[in-house]
Parts: structure tokens; sequence; C-alpha cells
């Protein structure tokens, strides 16, 4: 299962690379509430004198390669999983994205709405990236065979009637009609993310192919709406306080992920809107983001435990589960949880250490990268209790998708403490500073150009490094990743090339690039 790759040269993905593609101007209206998210400026670095660690390399040489060669594979596969050109999906409905290619045990060849419109989201971030229009025929054929599915009468029901809560589909577009876990509410807040993200990018990649009637097909200011995202943000605005299944598929309850998705969706609805003059939507909106916000804010503290809760109260679990690190990633924001929050460091160290123990792979030092203990990741799996073998239920295992999760949170607080000079250590965060200082962290503030903020720095790096290596450990040679691999042997199991495992894994690589250049510019290391 253990392969070492061969020393390959520095890739440089394009996802990373600034293509440098003219903005066309005049900058049309939109622009005005679609700004891109900054990254914190060149001088930031040169204002700051401060001490560089000349010590060992913050990144062993080996897996800075494999890092950056797994993230050029790990696109391609993603890209093999959408149809019509994805090598996996030749039968599928064009824009269609396929879970996995496995057929049976599991049976994963299917659309569901939270997979694609996550994995669609990678798609958009390179299409922002290069201009590329190919990434842009993919997601246009997306944005098609999402409106068609929405349309689709299914068991949830129909347009207007619940179906937006439908979570999969058979690959050419028609019902899935047996049993299932139904409905699940977060499917329409990340179809919506995923395609305003995708305005944005058009608008300012290509302002003039957001004419008025490419435009309407996604968002249109009327009631009954016609229009894609539009009709999502109506959904969540209508249904977010009913009940529905976890992003598990498994319980039906009020749930962290899918309350924090949908309150991005309106927000980024309420923006959108207001932009497209259509005002008592955004009223409406925010009235129904302002809600939410309060939902979430109060309803998921675990004090007992000090972290947070993903669900409100379903029996026989603990709560503690990687979905609370999914939902900052993908429906955090500045005002509430975001992925550097004090609640989300708090609750990514309870998993790490209940994984660690729990999953006797853990106990196993992974080759490639001997990082001390304090700082060691760990195959992060669902949640505890998790029973889900893959296949049937026996037991749980590690996930690629949760342990990339892990590194992505931590390469996004590193950026952000950048960003802001300064962070806290606190009774909230204290037990992930803790973790990683073998229980030595010091309460209190920490600001740029002190010794001790750059050193606090580096080991969240290394220790958002060590869950890359733990992934590395157990891809393949030829970096194919499914959905687990073994508690035990670490051996893959599950779906094979699950989409949402190499576009997981994609995300905290691209983050991981921001967080180096954090690292660089504030010259915390050289
Ligand atoms: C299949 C679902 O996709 C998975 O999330 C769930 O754990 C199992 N069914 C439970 O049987
Ligand atoms: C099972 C996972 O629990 C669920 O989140 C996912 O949507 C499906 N598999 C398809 O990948």
């Amino acid at each position: 299962m253990v392969f070492l790759r061969g020393l390959v040269g520095y890739w440089a993905c394009m996802n990373g690379l600034a293509l440098g593609y003219v903005i066309n101007s005049p900058a049309s209206e939109l622009q005005h509430v679609f700004f891109s998210p900054s990254r914190f400026s060149d001088s930031l670095g040169s204002l700051l004198g401060i001490s560089k660690r000349p010590s060992d390399p913050i990144v062993p040489p080996g897996l800075e390669d494999w890092i950056q060669e797994q993230r050029r594979i790990s696109f391609g596969y993603l890209l093999d999983n959408i149809a019509p050109n994805g090598a996996n999906a030749k039968d599928a409905a064009p824009g269609s994205v396929i879970a996995s290619p496995s057929k049976h045990a599991p049976n994963y060849y299917y659309q569901w709405v939270r997979d694609a419109a996550i994995t669609m989201g990678d798609v958009v971030e390179a299409y922002a990236n290069s201009g590329d229009e190919k990434y842009k025929h993919i997601i246009d054929a997306y944005a098609d065979i999402q409106g068609a599915l929405q349309n689709t009468f299914n068991p949830s029901g129909g347009y207007t009637t619940g179906g937006l809560g439908e979570p999969k589909f058979q690959v050419d577009g028609a019902p899935f009609t047996e049993n299932w876990a139904r409905p699940q509410r977060d499917g329409p807040a990340l179809r919506a993310l995923t395609l305003i993200s995708y305005l944005r990018a058009l608008n300012e990649s290509d302002p003039s192919a957001v004419d008025n009637q490419w435009l309407s097909r996604l968002y249109d200011a009327k009631l009954p709406t016609n229009s894609i995202i539009k009709a999502d943000l109506e959904y969540i605005s209508h249904t977010w306080n009913m009940t529905g299944f976890d992003l598990w598929e498994e319980i039906t309850d009020l749930h962290f992920f899918t309350a924090i998705v949908q309150r991005k969706a309106l927000v980024e609805g309420r923006d959108l809107a207001h932009a497209l003059n259509d005002p008592e939507a955004a009223h409406w909106y925010d009235s129904q983001q302002l809600a939410l916000k309060d939902f979430l804010a109060r309803s998921f503290w675990n004090k007992k435990e000090g972290r947070l809760n993903a669900y409100l109260e379903s029996p026989f679990r603990s709560g503690a589960d990687c979905a609370l690190l999914l939902g900052a990633l993908h429906g955090g924001q500045e005002d509430l949880f975001p992925p550097w929050a004090d609640e989300i460091l708090a609750s990514l160290e309870a998993l790490a250490s209940d994984f660690s123990t729990r999953y006797p792979v853990n106990q196993m030092t992974p080759p490639f990268y001997r990082e001390e203990e304090r700082l060691r990741g760990v195959g992060i799996g669902r949640y505890p209790e998790d029973r889900y073998d893959g296949v049937g239920l026996s037991e749980g295992h590690p996930w690629f998708l949760c342990t990339s999760s892990a590194s992505n949170v931590l390469y996004n607080t590193i950026e952000r403490y950048v960003e802001q000079g300064y962070f806290e250590i606190n009774d909230i965060n204290l037990r992930f500073f803790n973790h990683i200082r073998d229980g030595k962290a010091i309460k209190g503030k920490y600001t740029m150009g002190d010794y001790a903020f750059g050193d606090y720095l580096v080991d969240m790096f290394k220790y958002a490094d060590s869950f890359l290596n733990v992934i590395r450990w157990h891809a393949t040679s030829d970096g194919h990743l499914s959905e687990q691999f073994n508690r035990y042997s670490g051996f893959q199991r599950g779906a094979k090339q699950l989409t949402w495992s190499h576009g997981s894994y994609l995300g905290a690589a691209i983050d991981r690039d921001a967080a180096m250049d954090a690292l660089q510019e504030s010259g915390v290391v050289a």
C-alpha cells in the first residue's frame, strides 16, 4: 500500500497560476457587489522586520512534490467524472457530475446535488483563475442540467412543492425513485453558492457574456421565478426551519452544515438580488439569513464538551462531526463560524483527538514525513459513532474528504491570522493550541512580529501538512482516492475515485498555497 514516488518536478498547478487574462472593462454594475476575496497586500511582509526561522525546512522536499503532483492529478480525476467529456461519465447527460464511477458495492453512479455543487465549485475556481473557456463550457452544462433537475418531478415533490430537496438523480437526469434519505436541504444552498460564484467569476473575466437572456436563466426578478438561483433561494428561505436529512443521509434533524450553507447562500443571494434590481427579494433573503444566523449562533455550541454539535437533538450521537469543518469551509463567513473561528478550531481538535485513538491506523506513524507527535495529523472519519463501511453498515473508517477538510481549515486560519496581524489564544481555542503545543500553550494575544507568532503559525502549517501526508500515505501510486481508507490497514475502501475526495483534496492544496504565501509575505518563513 505504501508507495514511494519518484521525485517529480514542482508542478505548478493550473489553478494556482495567475494566467493574467485581461479583465474586460468597463466593469458592469454587478461588480460592485461581486468582489473577489482579497488576498492580503504585498506590502505586508515588508512592513515587518521580523525574525525568520532558519531551522529545519517547514516542508520536507518530498512532501511538497507530492502535494503539487497530487493536486494536478486530482483535478484531472475530478474532470474525468463530469459528462460529457469525462472518461468515467461518457453515458451521463452533459453537465452531470457522477459521485464515483463505482456501479456496484456501492453503486455511486448517480448525480448527487451536493457532491455536484461542491465539485463544480472547484471548476468555477479554475475558471476564475484561468479564464479558460473549456471550464465555462462545463459549468454552463452543469447549470443547464441543474435547471432541468429542478423541474423534474421526483419523490420529494415538484418545482415549487419540495422537489428541490431531492438529494440525487440518475446520471441521465431521470428521478431516482427508490427509497432514500429525503429531503436533504443543503443541496439547493450549495448549488446557489456555486452558481453565484460562477456569475461573479464571469462578470469579472467576461462581462459581455452576461447578457440578459443568459442572466435571466440564472436569476430573474420574478415571482414565481423561472431561474435556477432564485428558485433555490426561494426554497431555502421558506424551508430552512424544517427538518431534513443531514449531508451523510442518515438522520432527520436540523443540522449545522445544512444551516450554515443555507445562510451563506441567502447572504450572497441577498447581494445578488440587490444588484439585479429585486429589492423585495433582497429584503426577504436578508431577514431569513439573519434568522438563520441567530439560530446557528445559539443552537450548536456544546458548552460541556467545549466544541460545536453538528445536530440539534439526534440521540446516540455525540455531535462531534467533520460536518462542522465542512460547514465552516463551505458556509462560514466573517461574522459567523469561518474556518478560523475559535469554535471551529476547538471542534477540529475534538475530532482529531477522538479519531487518533478510535482508528488503529492512526496509531501508526505515517512514512515519508516524521513529524513530532504533537503535530501528527490523523485520518479523520465522519463522526465517532459512524458505522458505514463504504458498502453497508459494520464499522466506520477514516474518509479522505474529512482528512482534507482538517488541513483546509488550518490553512485558512493561518492565512487569516497573517492578514489580521495577530491571533489570540483564549478559553475556547486553547484546547487546539494545547494539542499542537503538548499542553503548553499560553493564553493571550500574539502579534505579527513577535517570535511566538511565527512559531505558532509554523507549527500550524506543519500540522496541516501532516493531514495531507496521511492522504499521501493512503493514496495509490497513481493518485487514486476512494471514499474511505481502512481503519486498521489504511487500504482504500468504499466508492473508488470519489469525485468529492479529489475535490476536497484540491481545495486544501489550493488554500495551502495561500497560507504559504501569507507566511512568506509576512516574513515568518523565508
Ligand atoms: C448510503 C449513504 O450514502 C451513506 O451516507 C450512509 O451512511 C449509508 N447509506 C447508510 O446506510
Ligand atoms: C455518502 C455520503 O455520506 C454523502 O454525503 C454523499 O453525498 C454520497 N455518499 C455520495 O458521494
